[in-house]
C-alpha cells in the first residue's frame, strides 16, 4: 500500500527520495511525490502513476537541487481517485507545512468541516490533506508543539512524516498502526514505511511504536510519546543487505524468489530440528513444555496466501499433533466472538507482520487469554512485535506481490511446530526423527522441481489463453489448489478458482466446456483414485487438463499429455512441491500474456487497512 520516505542530512535530498521512492514501488501504489525543503520554502512535485512519471515532471520542472531535507510518498488511493491532485505531499493554504500520510483518518470530516469554518480551502479529497492544515491551525512558532496537538486530534491509523518551511532542517514523524522505520545514518536520518527504502543508506534502524513522535534532524532522533515524555526505543542491525532486494538477473522478482526457494527453505529449518531428540527447536515461542503438553486446540488466523499456508498447517497439526484446528480468515475472527481460552493457542501467519487484519485477530486473541504466536517474515514488524513470541520465516526479503518464497517457508515451519507439539503429545522419538529427517530434505525436493521450469513453461502457453479456469486439490493438497489459483489470478488475471475436487459437482461443474481448463493435483497420495475419478469428469466435460503427478506415476497418463512432474517425497512435504510448481506455472502464463508481474493492478503488497 501507500509507501513513506523521509530523509534529512548533508546529501542531496532528491535523489535519496527518489531512489528510496523506487524501493517501495513493489508495495502496490497508483501516483506519487515528493516535496523539499529550503530555506526558500517547500517546493513539492506530484504525478499520477508511475514513480518513472514523477522522475520526468521532475528533470523538466526541476527542483531546489541544494534541499538536504525533504519527504516523498507513493499512494494507494482510498479517499479519491489517483490523480495528481490527491497524491501526497499535501501542503497547507500558505504552503508551509507539509504532510505525507499512510492509513486512515477516521475524523478527517469533522476535522476538514471545522478547518473550512476557520478558512481554510482544501485542494483534495484526501483524508491526508486535513493534517498539514491542522498543523497550520496549532502553530504559533514552535513546530514540534503544533505537530503534537495535531497528531492527538486524529483519529485512525497513521504513519505520518512532516515538514515546515520554518524549520527546514527538520521531520516530524509519528505512527500509529501503520508502520514506521527510522534509519541512523552518518550525519543523516532517513524515515520509511518499510526498510528496503533505507538499506542503502544505513542498516541501523529503530522502529517506532504506536504513537510515538520522533523529531528528526541531520543528527539527532529524538523520540517521545504523545504526551511529549521521552520513550527509549532500541536499535536494531537489518540483517540483510542491498543484493537481497535486488533482482540478481533475474527478469522478475517473482522469477528470483521463486528460485531462491531452496536457500530460503534452508535457512527457515537450519539449527531448528533436533534429530536427536525426534523434535523441533522454536525457541521464540517461548512456551515451556508443561504448557506445550497443555495445549488442546490450535486456531489459525491469516490472509490470503498466508491463510492457505494456515490451512495446510491444520492437516499437519490434526494429523500429527491429534490437536483439533480452526483456520480463519483473520478479517473475521475478532467479529465473530471466538471461542478461545488459556488451552488454546492462536496462530497469527503473516509475510510482512502488518496486515490489518491479522494484527486485529492477534489483539483480540491476546485479550481473551489463550497462547499467541506469530509466523512472520519481516522482522521487527508490527506483529512480530506485539505478538512478543513467534518464529521468524528467514526467507528473506519478499518483494514480488505474489507471495512465494513465504509460502513454502511458513509451510515448513508449520510442520515444524506440529512435529513439535506431536512430541509433547503421543508422538515418538522414533517417529519424530524419521519425520525431522524428512524435513531436512525439503530444499533438495524443491530443486527438483525448479528443474520442471522448461516444461512448466510450455504447459503454460496454452492455459494463457484461458479467460477462466479451475484449480482441484484434495487433502492437504486442496489449500494447495486455493493457493494455485490465488496466484494465477493475481499476476495473469485469468479468472481462477480453486475447489475441493469432491466439490465440483455441487455447482461448479456447470462452468465446464472445452474453453476452461482444469489443473488437477493428482499427486501419489492417499484419494489419488477419487481424485482421478474427478479428472475423468472433468475431461467428459471436454475442459483440457494440467495435472500435476507424482514422478514415475504413470497412472494419470491416459488423462493428458500435460503433465508437471513433482518428486516423490514423505506425503507431508507434498504441498510444498507442488506449490512451486504451481508459482512456475503463474509465472509463465501470466509472463505469456505480457502482465505487469511484480507490480499487479489493485494490488498492493501489504494489505494495512481492512
Ligand atoms: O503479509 P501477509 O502474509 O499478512 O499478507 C497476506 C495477504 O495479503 C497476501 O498473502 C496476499 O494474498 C498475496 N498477494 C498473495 O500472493
Amino acid at each position: 500500500m501507500c509507501g513513506i520516505v523521509g530523509y534529512v542530512g548533508s546529501k542531496e535530498a532528491l535523489g535519496v527520495l527518489i531512489n528510496g521512492l523506487r524501493r517501495l514501488e513493489y508495495r502496490g501504489y497508483d501516483s506519487s511525490g515528493v516535496a523539499v525543503m529550503t530555506a526558500d520554502g517547500i517546493s513539492v512535485r506530484k504525478a499520477a502513476g508511475k514513480v518513472q512519471a514523477l522522475q520526468s515532471l521532475v528533470e523538466r520542472d526541476g527542483l531546489p537541487p541544494a534541499a538536504t531535507c525533504g519527504i516523498a510518498h507513493t499512494r494507494w488511493a482510498t479517499h479519491g481517485a489517483p490523480t495528481q491532485a490527491n497524491a501526497h505531499p499535501h501542503l497547507d493554504d500558505s504552503g508551509n507545512f507539509a504532510v505525507v500520510h499512510n492509513g486512515i483518518i477516521e475524523n478527517y470530516e469533522l476535522l476538514r468541516n471545522r478547518l473550512r469554518q476557520a478558512g481554510h480551502h482544501f485542494a483534495s479529497e484526501t483524508d491526508s490533506e486535513v493534517i498539514a492544515h491542522l498543523v497550520a491551525s496549532f502553530h504559533d512558532g514552535d513546530f514540534a508543539t503544533a505537530a503534537g496537538e495535531a497528531l492527538r486530534q486524529l483519529q485512525g491509523t497513521f504513519g505520518v512524516v512532516l515538514a515546515c518551511a520554518h524549520e527546514p532542517d527538520k521531520l516530524i514523524v509519528a505512527r500509529r498502526g501503520s508502520p514506521i522505520v527510522i534509519g541512523i545514518g552518518e550525519n543523516e536520518v532517513l524515515v520509511a514505511s518499510d526498510v528496503a527504502a533505507i538499506v542503502a543508506h544505513t542498516r541501523r534502524v529503530i522502529y517506532l511504536e504506536d504513537n510515538d513522535i520522533a523529531i528528526l534532524s541531520a543528527g539527532s532522533c529524538d523520540i517521545r510519546d504523545l504526551s511529549n515524555v521521552p520513550v527509549d526505543r532500541q536499535m536494531l542491525e537489518v540483517d540483510w543487505d542491498l543484493g537481497a532486494i535486488e533482482k540478481g538477473g533475474c527478469a522478475h522478482y517473482m522469477l528470483k524468489e521463486i528460485q531462491e526457494q531452496p536457500e530460503a527453505l534452508h535457512n527457515a529449518i537450519r539449527g531448528r530440528l533436533d534429530h536427536d531428540l525426534g523434535t523441533a527447536r522454536l525457541d521464540g515461542l517461548g512456551m515451556t513444555p508443561v504448557e506445550l503438553a497443555q495445549v488442546d486446540r490450535m486456531v489459525i488466523a491469516a490472509c490470503g496466501t498466508s491463510m492457505h499456508a494456515g490451512m495446510v498447517g491444520e492437516y499437519y497439526f490434526e494429523d500429527l499433533a491429534h490437536l483439533v484446528t480452526e483456520v480463519d480468515q483473520a478479517a473475521e475472527f475478532r467479529y465473530r466472538n471466538p471461542i478461545l481460552n488459556p488451552r488454546t493457542l492462536v496462530l497469527v501467519i503473516s509475510q510482512s507482520g502488518e496486515t490489518a487484519d491479522t494484527l486485529a485477530a492477534l489483539r483480540e486473541a491476546k485479550l481473551k487469554g489463550s497462547h499467541v504466536a506469530a509466523l512472520v517474515n519481516v522482522v521487527g514488524s508490527t506483529i512480530a512485535r506485539e505478538a512478543g513470541r513467534g518464529i521468524y520465516l528467514h526467507a528473506g526479503p519478499e518483494i514480488g506481490v505474489a507471495s512465494t518464497k513465504a509460502f513454502t517457508c511458513q509451510v515448513a515451519v508449520l510442520l515444524m511446530l506440529a512435529l513439535k507439539l506431536a512430541r509433547s503429545h503421543r508422538m515418538t522419538r522414533d517417529q519424530g526423527a524419521e519425520l525431522a529427517a524428512e524435513i531436512e530434505r525439503l530444499p533438495e525436493y524443491t530443486r527438483l522441481v525448479l528443474e520442471q521450469a522448461p516444461a512448466i513453461e510450455s504447459i503454460a502457453g496454452d492455459l494463457a489463453k484461458a479467460r477462466s479456469c479451475f484449480f482441484l486439490g484434495r487433502g492437504l493438497l486442496y489449500p494447495v489448489a486455493l493457493e494455485g489459483a490465488l496466484k494465477l489470478k493475481e499476476i495473469s488475471y485469468i479468472h481462477a478458482e480453486g475447489y475441493h475436487a469432491a466439490e465440483l459437482k455441487h455447482g461448479p461443474i456447470a462452468l465446464l466446456d472445452k474453453d476452461v481448463p482444469v489443473i488437477a493435483l493428482a499427486n501419489d497420495l492417499p484419494g489419488k483414485e477419487k481424485m482421478l475419478g474427478n479428472i475423468q469428469e472433468c475431461c467428459a466435460r471436454r475442459s483440457p487438463i494440467i495435472l500435476t503427478a507424482t514422478d514415475g506415476d504413470r497412472s494419470c497418463e491416459a488423462l493428458t499429455d500435460k503433465i508437471i512432474r513433482i518428486p516423490r517425497s514423505h506425503p507431508l512435504l507434498t504441498p510444498v512441491t507442488t506449490a512451486i510448481a504451481l508459482q512456475l506455472l503463474a509465472y509463465h502464463v501470466a509472463r505469456a500474456r505480457g502482465c505487469e508481474i511484480d507490480q499487479p493492478r489493485n494490488l498492493a503488497k501489504s494489505v494495512t487497512v481492512e
